[in-house]
């Protein structure tokens, strides 16, 4: 040991140095060849008393000098030197698969794309406190609903103080919750624990127009100078004529005489919701720190409401007739005239690049992207829905509403709903994320203006369609609209109160409600004993098992979320589409009955498909499993069929016309990840 070799006084002060690993006295001697006197010097570390001496604490290090002796030979630098090289390689390699992995990798699907946006009306969905109206604690008392459903994102109607004329839509002030509903704390509550589950709220956003209620609609009706032309007054009085020939979507003229200001104003809604001034830049600004309250509290998104009357034509020009002879006096509804000055102005999409704008500044912070979603009836102008989404280099919303389905009932059929969901994807600007809507808190429900036996079909339709479906709330359970008689009528303008009964949870007093008194603002449809939320879950062959099945294999299966969609037939029972996916094995064909007979469909000259092909779900469980030769598909009306089959045969590169794709991507099946192709 070197401590043998070392003199003795070194020996005395060092004897820390016995046991250092590595420590070869051999090499030592060899190597440095100096004199023992010369070595003692330098190695000699100066420990002038005792008491330091003692301190040292054994294997505390190594005389430098002795150190480098040994670090310097070829049986210590080399591996040294491999080491070293080979942690730096290590490294290079480990940047460079990294910078390879981020180039190949595509975009990651965002929330509000991967789970369907489930709408809750508010007023109907569940009464924790037995007044007869739902509320924000009725709300939170139900999220596992969503949990069972595989749903993360949920819209809630307006929850806004409200006088209600237009249950919630007519808001008073935008920066409190209605008693109704709860409080302030009730919704930081919902929403924390909607965060703790994993789901996203979505607001209602009413930018368009306010209650007449509203302190700035006071001020306004007072020329308060500040608030003077915060809504859009015109000159007229109780005799003489409106402004002009404008009507309401509710009917009727959009003006009316506000005595205390000697002046009209416009709603395009109710006349208790008047319509702001959107030019006015302090109105816009207001518009703006509203979205600031709400984003900060951790709301997760928006649902743009009515956006396309947000800006009105200066001139007030008369719009023209749809029937230039009708009498004035008759022209009372929306139908009558073309909205050429009170909808879809010039400037409505710089205002809400505006808002997405503010929007994006929380969108920064990981994981947290807010959304939004627009509302636009264009009906037959298609292209002024698309323009919603932005264009490629100033975002707006993440979707506009597709509404197209809505007119499924219209004239069901394959080749119907083929056309309508064509609509949307012929039109859709490249590279945007489509959707589908088939009912809301506006519109009839579908299971009742497309028939009962239809639900199934739709919903499986829905659920494999390339992009974010919809699901207004009780079409998960094939919920129907409810008759009303006129005096138990609650909506004032449109009469929608059908669709909008109160959520069937259970066969218990209410349908489970409100379970604590007999009130409820609607009634409950009464088929509530067998549909209702309770017993569906109970029952695998349900509608609402299927929904929960064929949304959870919607969020699985790779193909139907970034794949190929392809159309394969419609006719006038079947609509027959594809979903596939480049690299992945398994694809799926969907053959979908909305006819009104059974149907043999002949898939014969499809050569990507195999011969044979099994159910892997049908709307009607007894055919779960079933083999079919292609040429020979059985379906009955109201029937869907989702047939898995295994290929690396791909349909779309043959046939590019008929196949759509958003978020492309390609699958390697070796090591399981997708990358840009
Ligand atoms: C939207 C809402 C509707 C409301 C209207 C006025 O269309 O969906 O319920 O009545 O806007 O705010
Ligand atoms: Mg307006």
């Amino acid at each position: 040991r070197l401590q043998d070799k070392l003199p003795k006084s070194h020996k005395e002060k060092h004897s820390l140095v016995q046991g250092n690993p590595g420590f070869d006295d051999a090499d030592a001697a060899e190597n440095t060849g100096s004199d023992p006197g010369e070595r003692q010097e330098s190695a000699t570390v100066k420990l002038d008393t005792d008491e330091e001496y003692n301190q040292l604490q054994p294997y505390a290090g190594m005389p430098k000098e002795v150190l480098l002796l040994y670090s310097t030979r070829a049986r210590y630098r080399v591996p040294r030197e491999i080491l070293f090289w080979l942690t730096v390689c290590c490294m290079l390699a480990l940047l460079a698969v990294t910078i390879t992995v981020i180039a190949l990798s595509p975009r990651c699907l965002s929330w509000w794309q991967v789970s369907p946006v489930y709408q809750v009306y508010l007023r109907s969905f569940k009464d924790s406190d037995g007044d007869g109206v739902g509320d924000l604690r009725g709300i939170k008392e139900k999220l596992d609903h969503f949990l069972e459903l595989h749903i993360k994102s949920v819209w809630i109607s307006p929850f806004y103080r409200s006088p209600m004329k237009d249950f919630g839509y007519d808001v008073e002030d935008f920066q409190d919750v209605d008693p109704l509903f709860g409080s302030m704390k009730d919704l930081d509550d919902l929403l924390a624990e909607m965060h703790n589950k994993g789901l996203k709220l979505i607001m209602d956003f009413i930018p368009n127009h306010t209650s007449d209620r509203h302190r700035w609609f006071n001020l306004s009706r007072n020329r308060d100078p500040l608030y003077e032309d915060y809504y859009i007054w015109a000159d007229c009085n109780v005799t003489s004529p409106k402004p002009n020939n404008w009507v309401s979507v509710f009917g009727n003229s959009s003006w009316t005489y506000d005595d205390f200001r000697g002046q009209c104003y416009l709603h395009q809604f109710l006349k208790e919701q008047p319509d702001l001034n959107l030019r006015n830049p302090r109105v816009r600004q207001e518009i703006i720190d509203i979205i600031h309250f709400w984003l900060a509290k951790g709301v997760d998104g928006f649902r743009m409401d009515a956006v396309k009357h947000i800006l009105e034509a200066s001139h007030l020009r008369d719009e023209p007739q749809v029937d230039p002879n009708k009498p004035p006096e008759l022209i009372t509804t929306e139908w009558d005239l073309y909205h050429d000055y009170t909808t879809s102005q010039v400037g409505l999409h710089d205002l809400l690049r505006e808002f997405r704008a503010e929007m994006d500044v929380y969108s920064r912070e990981p994981g947290n992207y807010r959304f939004m979603a627009t509302e636009s009836y264009d009906y037959q102008e298609v292209d002024k829905t698309m323009m919603y989404y932005g264009t490629p280099l100033l975002k707006e919303s993440d979707f506009p509403f597709n509404f197209y389905l809505l007119d499924l009932p219209q004239n069901i059929s394959g080749w119907w709903a083929k056309h309508l969901v064509d609509l949307w994807m012929t039109n859709m600007p490249r590279g945007k994320w489509p959707n589908w809507v088939v009912g809301n808190h506006d519109r009839s429900r579908i299971s009742s203006s497309a028939g009962k036996i239809y639900i199934r079909a739709i919903n499986m339709m829905l659920l494999t369609l390339p992009g974010t479906p919809t699901t207004y709330y009780g079409e998960e359970i094939g919920m129907e609209n409810i008759n009303i008689t006129k005096s138990q009528m609650q909506d004032p303008s449109a009469s929608r109160d059908p669709e909008r009964s109160p959520m069937q949870w259970n066969g218990d007093m209410n349908a489970g409600f409100n379970n604590k008194t007999n009130i409820t603002w609607l009634p409950v449809h009464p088929d509530y004993q067998t549909v209702n939320v309770e017993a569906q879950m109970k029952d695998e062959g349900s509608v609402l098992s299927q929904y929960r099945s064929l949304n959870r294999l919607r969020q699985s299966e790779l193909p139907f979320q970034r794949g190929w969609f392809c159309y394969i037939l419609a006719d006038t029972n079947v609509f027959s589409y594809l979903r596939e996916l480049d690299g992945h094995k398994r694809a799926y064909l969907m053959v979908i009955n909305f006819g009104k007979q059974s149907a043999t469909t002949d898939l014969s000259s499809i050569q990507e498909l195999p011969a044979d092909l099994k159910v892997l779900m049908s709307t009607n469980p007894v055919n779960d499993g079933k083999l079919f030769q292609k040429s020979r598909i059985l379906t009955e009306p109201g029937e869907g069929l989702m047939m898995q089959y295994s290929t690396y045969t791909r349909f779309h590169p043959n046939h590019p016309a008929e196949c759509f794709v958003s978020e492309k991507a390609c699958y390697m099946e070796t090591i399981d990840i997708l990358y840009k192709c």
